[in-house]
């Protein structure tokens, strides 16, 4: 790995205005997988271990900055004021690029699907003598990129598609936007590139023409498009989403995790799913979500910031919340939303239930419709139920308030106090039963009617 004992400075373009996004936010802040774009950026370079980054902003500066922090990288931010093209947002970085590094890796930010393999190659084409280094891609539709014009395994230059002849846009090699650039000559190189063009831009993708007038020599190398794909638009946004799941679920089957369709299964950049777990259709994962071994998700459910232990069962149409924790083998089944609670080992939540701030104890059973009533209104309360305990349905259990372990709760009630260890309580009404009322009721309401037809005769 002679790339590997280069240093490298990783420069990330996100200063521009986002016009075609049509938003009040900087393009790179909008989630891809529940995470902000310019993240994974971040992180793909984590992973090909570059930790020098500098970040060239410019709208929600602080916020993107903030976005883009990771513990294993060190980045200085650099505000670009004016936006005039890629090659004055590189020069913005001077100060950073100007410490002297072998190796100087332009990034967008707003392509978050790379991985470091690219970016490993781009600076294995430096180690391998070339000053400039572009990753192309064949672009399946290349309206919009630049497009790359190769000869010889040369490469000659980058026509922007605003700036290129009928048959340039012909050419379906297109520029990624991720380019390594011989450290050294860097600020020489873009400092001469000027803004002749249809939009007046300063544009980096000049500097192949620049280097190769000063006897340098530039070359493109190939990644799958895939990698590669920008976001202009929200509909790319979308694009690129629906290509990350795609990536990150083939990813889980091939490490073990059974889905059934797996084109419906909507993952978050975190989540970890053990092998054999079995995920049925339609179920989203929201951010920090970690299922152990044997699980199954029904369908239908709905999981964020939870854990579910080896061989719990939940769902069908389930709603597991932030702080939502279940032991092994727990079920929390259909229309149940259980939200910052520990559900214990084999303990079962079966249907229509609200279980908010609570601790269940071991293999407890919960019946359908109790409610935890949480909140006052101002403060929220715990409930605590102990193992082997067995909740009526239709209970409402009225917090802060405990239930001893083995204690029963009466179906319909409603509990305020504690109830001991191996206690029944009854919350509610008792109930009377009249012998014979039924029959008087009947024959005062068969009266009645009569009585209404008559007068209306
Ligand atoms: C750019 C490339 C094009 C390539 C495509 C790949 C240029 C001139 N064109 O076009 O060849 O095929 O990316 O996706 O480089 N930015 C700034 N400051 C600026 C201008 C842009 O920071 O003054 C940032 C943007 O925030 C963005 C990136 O640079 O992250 C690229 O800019 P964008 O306008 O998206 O370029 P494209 O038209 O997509
Ligand atoms: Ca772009």
């Amino acid at each position: 790995m002679i790339a590997t004992k280069r240093n490298c400075l990783a420069v990330i373009l996100a200063a521009g205005e986002s016009t075609r996004m049509k938003s009040s936010r900087s393009k790179v802040l909008h989630p891809v997988a529940g995470r902000p774009m310019i993240a994974h950026v971040v992180d793909a370079l984590a992973a090909a271990g570059i930790s020098d980054i500098a970040l060239v902003l410019g709208r929600d500066a602080d916020k993107v900055e903030a976005a883009a922090q990771n513990p294993a990288v060190t980045s200085s931010v650099h505000i670009q004021t004016e936006r005039l093209g890629t090659a004055h947002a590189v020069l913005a970085a001077r100060e950073a690029i100007a410490k002297g590094y072998d190796d100087v890796l332009v990034i967008f930010g707003d392509t978050p699907l790379v991985t470091e393999a690219p970016l490993t190659a781009a600076r294995a084409g430096l180690a391998g003598g070339a000053d400039v280094v572009v990753i192309g891609f064949e672009a399946a539709d290349p309206t919009g990129y630049g497009r790359l014009i190769v000869e010889n395994g040369e490469l000659l230059a980058i026509r922007e598609q605003k700036d290129a002849s009928e048959a340039e846009r012909a050419i379906t090699y297109c520029n990624g936007g991720l380019m390594a650039i011989d450290g050294r000559k860097a600020l020489d190189l873009i400092g001469r590139i000027g803004n002749a063009n249809a939009k007046g831009e300063y544009y980096l993708t000049d500097i192949v023409e620049v280097v190769r007038a000063t006897g340098g020599r530039a070359i493109a190398v190939a990644a799958p498009e895939e990698e590669l794909t920008g976001c202009n638009t929200r509909a790319e946004l979308a694009v690129i989403e629906r290509l990350w799941q795609q990536r990150r679920r083939r990813q889980m089957m091939l490490d073990g995790v059974s889905m059934i369709a797996p084109e419906t299964v909507f993952l978050s950049y975190d989540t970890r799913i053990a092998q054999d777990v079995t995920i049925e259709p339609n179920v989203v994962f929201g951010p920090g979500v970690t299922v152990e071994s044997g699980a199954v998700i029904h369908s239908f459910s709905y999981i964020e910031g939870a854990h579910v232990s080896a061989d719990a069962e939940i769902g069908p149409y389930a709603r597991l919340r932030p702080g939502a924790r279940l032991g092994a083998g727990a079920k929390v089944g259909n229309f149940c939303e259980v939200k910052q609670a520990e559900i214990g080992a084999g303990a079962k939540v079966n249907h229509l239930t609200y279980i908010g701030d609570a601790i269940i104890g071991e293999k407890t059973n919960i019946g359908a419709g109790t409610i935890t009533c949480n909140y006052d209104g101002i403060n929220k309360h715990l409930t605590r139920i102990g193992a082997n305990a067995f909740i009526g349905s239709n209970s409402s259990l009225v917090a802060p308030v405990s239930i001893g372990d083995g204690a029963y709760v009466a179906s319909g009630s409603v509990i305020t106090t504690d109830v001991p260890d191996d206690a029944v309580a009854f919350g509610r009404a008792r109930q009377e039963n009249k012998e014979g009322r039924a029959v008087l009721v009947r024959e005062r309401n068969q009266a009645a009617k009569a009585a209404r037809k008559k007068a209306a005769e």
